[in-house]
């Protein structure tokens, strides 16, 4: 149970928050490069702040504010020059470090004043990695983008997908650290959802938590695992500050604001050995809706899906003042004493944890990965057919629902798989 202020303190995420000024440090994903293919401007609204995200005719991207200097026009719908983004009001053009490099009229009326000079908007660094492309919004000299390990593999088919969810991000992070809601949530609910009242799954018997450079591990016991399996000698990663690693997928969840978190999963699938050598054009990416559009319900048929259901459930800002936290949720303690922390470094001039500032460190971020030789050596198709786990993820995208044709085709394509090989198992 929190107080009412520590809730607050660890929820908000406006500018001058001491949360808001934690998450400020770190690099998050904002967007995806292949949705530039469609648009070449995207409003953004992140910690709390409403800017534009553009790509130019040049190629470069850019984040600024979403109002323009002039009279407030939104810049969402300006249209993109060689370099920067131009007001489609009365045409003035910004370039990606906020500076106004054109005032057409003044520039032929006023030649001579300097205004142009003086008129600085909001601009912050936007980089590409894995396909996503990353904000930071805090001060310079800016940390590296983490290159996490599963970005570093070769001959597999990643997918991005993109979801808005209408609560605070905290108690979406906090789901990052709870191993015991995946057998209940995901296992036995499923069970429920299709009908049938059991047999339940496999219940916790122990669970552990630790802490290392990048995040938070979790590791369970189940009564069918013994000690040697890899979710008790590895475990899962609730990687720092805002997102979740389970190996073959990694999911953030990016504070929009006080209420809304946005929720993009990046998901990998090593194709059999059979089709190696395998290079991926462009990372496809997709809008994953979270209500049923005939019941007005939020869907719950995919993992990922019932994830927001526990979120969204808990309210816009989860009230932790009414909260019991159990045996199972040391993790979650765990996380908020060391966000306490962080929010104390930064307050005090120093860098919060898990920031990456050194190149070498940064050319592959190894983290605890499960299974990882499932990822790194690859399987043979009927090896991947036959797997318990992976085997299931063939036919369907698993983890959120509304995965589009097109991805799917160009999945399976990927994969060399065809309908047959999927019914023949
Ligand atoms: S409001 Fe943008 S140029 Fe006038
Ligand atoms: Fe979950």
């Amino acid at each position: 149970m929190l107080s009412e202020a520590k809730n607050r303190q660890l929820t908000q995420v406006g500018p001058g928050t001491p949360m808001g000024e934690l998450l400020r440090r770190y690099w998050h994903p904002i967007a995806a490069v292949s949705e530039f293919d469609k648009v070449d401007t995207k409003p953004v609204r992140l910690l709390g702040e409403d800017l534009v995200l553009y790509k130019d005719l040049g190629g470069n991207f850019g984040l600024i504010d979403r109002r323009c200097a002039h009279r407030r026009a939104d810049l969402s719908y300006g249209f993109v020059e060689q370099s920067g983004l131009r007001c489609n009001y009365h045409g003035w053009l910004f370039d990606r470090d906020g500076r106004c490099t054109e005032q057409p009229y003044e520039d032929i009326a006023a030649p001579n004043a300097r205004m142009k000079e003086r008129l600085r908007i909001k601009a912050y660094p936007v980089e590409q990695k894995a396909g996503m492309l990353w904000a930071y919004l805090g001060p310079q000299p800016a940390p590296l983008v983490p290159n996490w390990e599963p970005f570093t593999w070769k001959n597999g088919f990643a997918q991005i997908v993109i979801s808005e969810i209408p609560c605070n991000w905290l108690q979406c992070q906090e789901n990052s650290i709870d191993p015991v809601h995946f057998e209940w949530m995901h296992s036995n609910w499923s069970i429920r959802l299709k009908g049938e009242t059991g047999p339940y799954a496999p219940t916790h018997i122990k669970v552990d938590f630790e802490e290392f450079d990048y995040g938070i591990i979790y590791k369970r016991l189940r009564e069918d695992t013994s000690e040697r399996h890899p979710l008790w000698t590895v475990g899962r990663v609730c990687l720092w500050p805002q997102a979740f690693c389970l190996g073959d997928h990694i999911e953030w969840r990016i504070p929009i604001d006080d209420e809304n978190t946005l929720s993009i999963a990046w998901a990998f699938s090593r194709v059999p050995k059979e089709q190696e050598p395998y290079e991926q054009g462009p990372i496809p990416a997709w809008h994953g809706p979270v209500v049923d559009p005939d019941t007005g319900r939020w869907i719950s048929s995919h993992v990922m899906n019932q994830d927001f259901v526990a979120w969204v459930g808990q309210g816009t800002v989860a009230d932790r003042t009414k909260e019991n936290l159990a045996s199972s949720d040391r993790g979650i303690a765990m996380l908020r004493k060391r966000f306490g922390e962080d929010m104390d470094a930064v307050a005090d001039g120093r860098d919060p944890s898990g920031l990456i500032r050194d190149p070498a460190a940064n050319e592959c971020v190894e983290l605890p990965i499960a299974g990882r030789h499932l990822f790194t050596e690859g399987l043979t198709r009927e090896q991947l057919l036959a797997h318990p786990i992976l085997g299931k993820h063939l036919a369907d995208y698993p983890f959120q629902a509304g995965q589009p044709d097109e991805v799917k085709a160009a999945y399976r394509e990927a994969m060399g798989l065809r309908d047959e090989d999927l019914q023949a198992h």
